[in-house]
């Protein structure tokens, strides 16, 4: 796995979205594989100001949901669709047809994740994934203890992550359940991206960097990915 440290957060930004324009020039229809959280905010409005300018053409990008709280529905402005299309789907003209998404509140969970796989197949496959970490190590809602073959499920979040949607959720009740692509599913895309920024992801990012893929930090499972990288700001690997 190969590792890029970046200035600051800008140039994050600006080094992740030009790794994804760079691959839709090439596919101009490439399913990217989106996380939601804080870090890749600036990417996305980075590429959305690179398709304002013209450089870069989303008319015919897909895109797959990386996870979802169980039982909201796309139209719930909590649920991680809802922020998704805030973030990305409209800033980039993403036409929800040309979405893969987790039926989160369809009652059959099990059905709900087979399904996704099975629309991720169809489609040919994940070309690029964006990711972020959590505290924890996790990668989408895959939370410690998650094997390099965890299949996409309905998981239980850790109470570390309820903690830290806790912001999201004012007011209302926090999920403690999630629907998460599967670790297998992110080890199949043909490349990742892992962002990691600020001084609070420090910590993670020095563990996951010096350890063998283990279930206990998923992240980890990445060093075996053929094709990935992690971009990180200076405050997230102050050291070399
Ligand atoms: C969340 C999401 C992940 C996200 C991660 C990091 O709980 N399930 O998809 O990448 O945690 O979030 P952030 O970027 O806000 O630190």
């Amino acid at each position: 796995m190969e590792l890029l440290v970046v200035d600051d957060p800008g140039a994050l930004a600006r080094e992740a979205a030009a790794r994804i324009a760079d691959m839709v020039a090439e596919r101009p229809d490439a399913l990217l594989l989106a996380a939601t959280g804080e870090t890749p905010m600036g990417s996305y409005a980075e590429l959305a100001r690179l398709r304002r300018a013209g450089t870069l053409d989303t008319s015919s990008l897909r895109v797959a949901q990386l996870d979802e709280y169980r039982d909201t529905d796309a139209s719930d402005p909590h649920s991680l669709y809802g922020w998704m299309d805030r973030a990305l789907l409209e800033p980039l003209a993403i036409d929800p047809a040309r979405v893969i998404r987790f039926a989160a509140d369809e009652p059959d969970a099990e059905l709900a994740c087979r399904s996704y796989d099975a629309e991720i197949v169809a489609a040919g496959g994940i070309d690029i994934a964006i990711l972020g970490v959590g505290l924890n190590g996790h990668l989408g809602f895959n939370e410690p203890p998650s094997s390099a073959d965890a299949p996409t499920r309905e998981v239980a979040l850790t109470p570390e992550s309820v903690e830290s949607n806790r912001a999201y959720w004012a007011g209302s009740t926090i999920p403690d359940r999630a629907l998460t692509a599967g670790m297998k599913t992110i080890l199949a895309t043909r490349r990742a991206i892992l962002l990691v920024s600020g001084p609070r992801k420090a910590g993670i990012l020095d563990r996951v960097l010096r350890s063998a893929p283990d279930p206990w930090l998923p992240a980890s499972h990445l060093h075996r990915h053929p094709d990935a990288i992690v971009i990180a700001d200076r405050a997230a690997r102050p050291v070399a």
